[in-house]
């Protein structure tokens, strides 16, 4: 599947027909866990307000897990409203009724619960799970997904001396409820209220920006040590520039790949990504430093008062971080993210779990058996409501679930007629689906003809029988 930023609830799914390989789960271990998904009130950016948090955490719990395990989360939904946890970037390879994805499986009704299981089958890397209907990441629910190498696979890298998780979002006061409200009318959510850091507020780095009284996020380390961290923008639509000051990012690994290892002084996170760096603490400690992650792509001076602001604090610091917030890049070179994005490359010869590429490898010697040009435009009116669309057809989900609606073969619930390209026709609300081949190789181009960035969740998942 491949939804457009949950900003802008736009959707569509790939059907590949045919039957998947179904291997053995006996073996492999198991982790079992009990999670209730509630309201918190916490206060974010210094006023109380309403939160989603697992087991009383806002963030949640991180699911530290290792290749080829057994996952069984026991969802309890205690929110007012039905919940469907996604958990992104896990391979569902065996079984997708349990991916957490709108359409194949269904939300948890308010006051349920129900068991998500599924095997980290041949993965590793970092990745996190959040709430992905009616708007509730807005909110929070999330938290981090890490899935290590098996003790015989070593990692391309030494082993570091602590983990530590970031998430990174834009953030508004306002409750999720009434975000959703706004979106619904069309109203512009306009500048988010500030920039999160694992739930926390900005440290006050400048008197007149950040008011008193806020909780920050404070990493405490040791000098000479080395860290991994795992970085998320969980965020609803901000693209997100991280910086530590004075220290270099030694990119490790990204959305599950180990890569080349190469220094960054910042990286642009953009909605929905991940990245770890190793961050050595190589700096004298004549002061804490400032650990930043601000607004990207935008361009106003209200965005330019927005940083996400946490401290790194070596143990033998001898005072509080001051002066300015280290630059993020020049925002006049906008070639430098795409750049900065070309130049991550693969390490395919770290030894690690992954997928079986199935003879993918010679990309040369593909034949592209689809292609497909998915031209994103701003809303439009449609039937009298602001919707955006993707080659012109605005998803609309189906009452049935597309994958009951395919396991029991009820006809016209949904469509196989998602156009390859723009088709010279009014937009439309439907339920129409690309019909990929099996075994085939598809090339979809992405196209943003929005104003502004757009971020793309691609989600795959064989079906197990063919309807035709
Ligand atoms: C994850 O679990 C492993 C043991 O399986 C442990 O060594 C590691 O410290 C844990 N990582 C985190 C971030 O909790
Ligand atoms: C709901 O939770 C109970 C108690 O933990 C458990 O026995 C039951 O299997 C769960 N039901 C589902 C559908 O996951
Ligand atoms: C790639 O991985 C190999 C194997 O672990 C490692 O030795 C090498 O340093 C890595 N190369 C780069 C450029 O990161
Ligand atoms: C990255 O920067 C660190 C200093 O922070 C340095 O020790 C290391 O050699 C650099 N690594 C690479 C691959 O450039
Ligand atoms: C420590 O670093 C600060 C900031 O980089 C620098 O101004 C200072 O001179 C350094 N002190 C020592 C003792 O190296
Ligand atoms: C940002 O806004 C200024 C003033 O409105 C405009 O001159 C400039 O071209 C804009 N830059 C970008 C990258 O859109
Ligand atoms: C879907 O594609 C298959 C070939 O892969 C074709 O046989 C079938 O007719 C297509 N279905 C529709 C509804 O277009
Ligand atoms: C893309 O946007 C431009 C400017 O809004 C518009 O003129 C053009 O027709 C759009 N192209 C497509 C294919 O929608």
């Amino acid at each position: 599947m491949v939804s457009g930023s949950p900003y802008f609830q736009v959707s569509f799914f790939i059907f590949v027909l045919g039957c998947s390989v179904c291997g053995s789960l006996v073996g492999d271990p198991y982790v079992f866990y009990d999670w209730t998904v509630s309201y918190l009130t916490t206060s974010p950016l210094g006023d109380e307000q309403q939160v989603i948090g697992i087991n009383g955490q806002f963030p949640g719990p991180i699911l530290n897990i290792t290749t080829n395990w057994n996952v069984v989360v026991n969802v309890k939904n205690d929110l007012d409203e039905p919940l469907l946890l996604t958990w992104n970037g896990i391979q569902h390879r065996k079984n997708s009724w349990q991916d957490g994805v709108s359409g194949t499986n269904c939300p948890i009704p308010a006051g349920w619960n129900w068991t998500y299981e599924f095997q980290v089958k041949d993965q590793i890397g970092s990745f996190f799970y959040f709430p992905s209907l009616n708007f509730q990441r807005a909110a929070g629910g999330y938290g981090g997904i890490i899935i290590n190498n098996r003790d015989v696979i070593p990692l391309p890298f030494g082993m570091p001396d602590g983990d530590i998780t970031i998430f990174i979002s834009d953030w508004y006061t306002k409750s999720h409820k009434g975000l959703r409200k706004d979106v619904e009318n069309g109203v512009d959510l306009g500048v988010p209220d500030g920039i999160l850091i694992n739930g926390l507020g900005p440290y006050r780095y400048d008197q007149a920006l950040v008011k008193d009284g806020i909780v920050y996020q404070i990493i405490n380390v040791e000098p000479g040590k080395t860290y991994r961290f795992r970085v998320h923008n969980v965020g609803i639509s901000t693209s997100l520039n991280f910086r530590i000051q004075n220290h270099n990012l030694l990119l490790v690994e990204t959305e599950g790949s180990y890569t080349v290892q190469q220094n960054y002084s910042n990286m642009d996170i953009h909605v929905g990504q991940s990245y770890s760096f190793l961050v050595t603490m190589d700096q004298n400690a004549s002061s804490d430093y400032y650990i930043v992650a601000s607004p990207w792509f935008v361009n106003s001076s209200d965005w330019a008062k927005l940083n996400g602001v946490s401290i790194l604090h070596y143990s033998n610091s001898q005072g509080l971080a001051t002066g300015p917030l280290p630059d993020p890049p020049n925002v006049y070179d906008t070639y430098f993210s795409m750049n900065q994005a070309r130049s991550i490359r693969w390490n395919v010869s770290a030894g690690a779990a992954r997928p079986n590429p199935q003879g993918s490898f010679k990309y040369g010697d593909i034949t592209v058996t689809d292609v497909y040009v998915i031209l994103n435009r701003p809303a439009e009116l449609i039937d009298g409501k602001r919707r955006t669309t993707l080659n012109g057809i605005s998803y609309l989900p189906p009452s049935t679930p597309l994958k009951l609606a395919q396991q029991f073969k009820i006809l016209g619930v949904y469509k196989l007629d998602f156009p390859n390209k723009l088709m010279n026709r009014p937009p439309k609300l439907d339920t129409s689906l690309i019909n990929g081949t099996f075994k085939g190789f598809m090339e979809i181009i992405f196209q943003n003809n929005n104003t502004r960035v757009q971020s793309y969740h691609l989600e795959f998942w064989m079906a197990m029988h063919s309807l035709l």
